[in-house]
């Protein structure tokens, strides 16, 4: 069969639609994990997904899943799908052009009156980002059993509001049980979030892998006091023993090429200008795609604490919250990528994933694989993400041949 394309137009409409969900004023998205503006993308999304002829299921943890029947519903389908919620500082494309890539493949294949044997489910996945609610990947976490359902209603975000009541409240806690779910295969289409793409001038990375991750939550405790009366070497000042901890991050992830280590949230207490910090919470997210170099960036990040703690007098509490190890995406899957990028005559390259994807988390449970396209400059989590119809029309082609491969037509 002729590799199919997918309407440019239409998907390109879709995203510029569902992006003034949430705009923010320098053109890209804040639309944090199940605020009121979740639960409008989400109905928008429904919206689309019924007049595409899919129905509609709602899981515990307020996963959606929109599903085209197949010619033999006994099969388990074939699924898509990535996540609506954004970063503070989000774009229009990350996770948004996942899910809106999958509504595409089914709206394409409606146009071409192709029926499939396998079902097609498009999935939306809770809370990929793990910006208000901590860790990240929390909705493909609990369907895989990395996390338990409870322990995820329970968690609270820096309001002490509990995720399951915000759930309820924006009308998302479903009656599908979590457990039990299975694909035939999986596949999910995101911006590459990195420069490799661009810089190699292809327009397809074919994900082979996702890196592993380590996040942590820290407290230090040092001791408020007056900041003109307090002789320097008198006082126990949590900030300036932050500010060490920060460097040492940055300085781990140096020595261990090419990890990543990152301080992106710090509250200090009680934050005003003459008494001296007594109280920092600050977060730690390390990633590598090797394991054993992910525990040796652990090592170093307890021994860093330890002679901190030794050195200033701050108490320093180090929490690990959270932890996957690198994931090797499947072969069959990875293979029906690469396939149709080269079926379409689309330059394409293997690349590992750099960000954390609900698929690392399908790939538990499902043969899984990831189709990556270029986004401006490697730049996202910032506002000006951007990326183009064409790049975004070639992600969601190879996507719509890959599960076409696999879903039997
Ligand atoms: C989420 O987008 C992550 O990769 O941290
Ligand atoms: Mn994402
Ligand atoms: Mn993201
Ligand atoms: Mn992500």
């Amino acid at each position: 069969m002729k590799p199919l394309k997918v309407n440019k137009a239409r998907l390109w409409d879709s995203l510029m639609e569902m992006a003034k969900i949430g705009a923010t004023e320098k053109g890209g998205c804040c639309r944090l994990a199940l605020t009121d503006l979740d639960r409008q993308a989400r109905d928008l999304y429904i919206q689309w997904a019924k007049e595409a002829g899919c129905s509609i299921r709602i899981d515990a943890v307020g996963n959606i899943m929109a599903t085209r029947p197949g010619e033999d519903m006994s099969l388990a389908p074939v699924g898509t799908g990535s996540h609506l919620d954004t970063q503070p500082t989000g774009g229009k494309y990350d996770g948004v052009f996942g899910v809106l890539s999958g509504l595409e493949v089914v709206r394409s294949l409606n146009d071409n009156g192709i029926k499939t044997r396998h079902p097609i489910e498009i999935s939306v996945w809770t809370n990929e980002e793990g910006s208000r609610f901590a860790p990240a990947m929390m909705g493909s976490g609990v369907v895989s059993g990395r996390f338990t359902l409870q322990e995820i209603l329970d968690k609270t975000d820096v309001d002490g509001i509990r995720l399951g009541d915000e759930l309820e409240r924006i009308g998302y806690a479903g009656d599908t049980p979590v457990t039990g779910r299975e694909y035939h295969a999986f596949f999910e289409t995101h911006i590459e979030q990195g420069p490799y793409l661009e810089a190699e001038n292809k327009v397809i990375g074919v994900v082979t892998g996702g890196q592993g991750q380590r996040w942590y939550d820290v407290e230090l405790t040092g001791q408020e006091s007056h900041a003109g009366t307090t002789p320097m070497h008198l006082r126990t000042d949590a900030l300036t023993c932050a500010s060490s901890l920060i460097l040492a991050v940055q300085a781990i992830a140096q020595q261990h090429k090419p990890g990543c280590g990152t301080v992106g949230f710090m509250q200090v207490m009680p934050n005003s200008r003459n008494t001296i910090p007594g109280k920092i919470n600050l977060s730690v997210d390390l990633r590598h795609p090797d394991d054993a170099q992910l525990s040796a960036m652990d090592t170093e990040l307890t021994k860093t604490v330890e002679r901190l703690v030794a050195e200033t007098g701050v108490q320093i509490h180090l929490k690990p919250i959270w932890y996957y190890a690198p994931i090797p995406f499947d072969k069959n899957c990875i293979e029906a990528v690469r396939g149709s990028a080269a079926d379409l005559g689309y330059s394409h390259m293997d690349i590992i994933a750099g960000a954390g994807h609900d698929a690392c988390y399908v790939s538990d449970f499902a043969p899984t694989s990831m189709v990556f396209t270029p986004c401006l400059n490697g730049i996202s989590h910032n506002e000006i993400e951007s990326t183009t119809p064409e790049e975004c029309e070639a992600g969601c082609s190879v996507l719509l041949n890959a599960m076409l491969r696999m879903a039997e037509v």
